[in-house]
């Protein structure tokens, strides 16, 4: 590893009990949750065991979150490019959200939570669709933590089609091509109306975005963990905002 950058990464196991400070609390986590299929193999079970398990971490870091008083939590659950992987595991992954929805919801509901979803719906299972949009529904007027689900979600391709939507739109003289900014981009982008990710995380050791909100990291702060999805808890978010604390954000600029 490079020796620059591997202060980026946490050691696994290593002991990491420090509480973040009240205040300059990220807005926006957005994490990529990464390493179910590899936790499950040291386990000697299916990769599936690793998703199930990798679903209890997503309510161990939401109820985190929460606690915290972010105010937005975005989490990776399937890349427009997972659909390459064996059907049988696809339609497990499809399952997943109504499963997590069907235990979760009431609770996410008594917390304020506000579900959304950002991904490409056209190719999702109806069952899918169906119990992501009965939670956003019934939790629309929650005023608390949002916790965004990027599922189907390829940031390419959400970029792709916002620059569509704006040549469309200068087609039909509605805009001059000099007219358009950063900002009409942005604003059309899946993630439209929340703000750019504070601080991204990835589980499970890779050092990679895999085509995840590429346009809206151009400032996140990054955190890398070699410790598997489903070991990832409470512990290790706040282990992250702390750090994300002690970094200056310069956009360029001097601090
Ligand atoms: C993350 O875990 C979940 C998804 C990508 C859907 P993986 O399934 O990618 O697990 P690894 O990376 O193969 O261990
Ligand atoms: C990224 O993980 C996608 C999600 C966590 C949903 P992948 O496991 O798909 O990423 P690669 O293939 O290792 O880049
Ligand atoms: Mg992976």
């Amino acid at each position: 590893m490079n020796r620059v950058f591997g202060s980026w990464r946490k050691k696994r196991n290593s002991p990491e009990s420090v509480h973040p400070d009240g205040e300059n609390i990220p807005k926006h986590v957005a994490i990529i949750m990464d390493g179910n299929g590899r936790w499950a193999r040291k386990l000697g079970m299916p990769r599936i065991v690793g998703h199930r398990s990798g679903m209890k971490a997503v309510k161990r870091v939401t109820i985190a979150a929460d606690e915290l008083g972010i105010s937005v939590l975005t989490l990776y659950a399937f890349s427009t490019e997972n659909w390459k992987r064996p059907k049988e595991e696809v339609d497990f992954l499809m399952s997943l959200p109504t499963e997590f929805l069907a235990m979760e919801l009431e609770e996410l509901i008594e917390k304020n939570v506000q579900v959304r979803m950002m991904g490409h719906t056209e190719e999702l299972p109806e069952h899918t669709i169906a119990a992501m949009e009965e939670a956003i529904e019934r939790t629309k007027h929650n005023t608390g933590l949002i916790l965004n689900f990027a599922l189907n979600y390829g940031s390419q391709r959400e970029i792709t089609e916002s620059v569509k939507e704006i040549a469309r739109e200068v087609m039909e003289g509605k805009i001059k091509p000099e007219e358009i900014t950063q900002q009409m981009i942005g604003s059309r982008l899946l993630s439209g109306g929340l703000p750019d990710p504070d601080l991204l995380i990835r589980t499970g050791g890779e050092l990679r975005l895999s085509n995840f909100m590429l346009w809206q990291t151009a400032y996140s702060e990054l955190w890398f963990t070699d410790l598997y999805w489903p070991e990832f808890g409470r512990e290790q978010l706040f282990a992250a905002v702390a750090e994300y604390q002690n970094r200056t954000r310069r956009y360029g600029g001097l601090s």
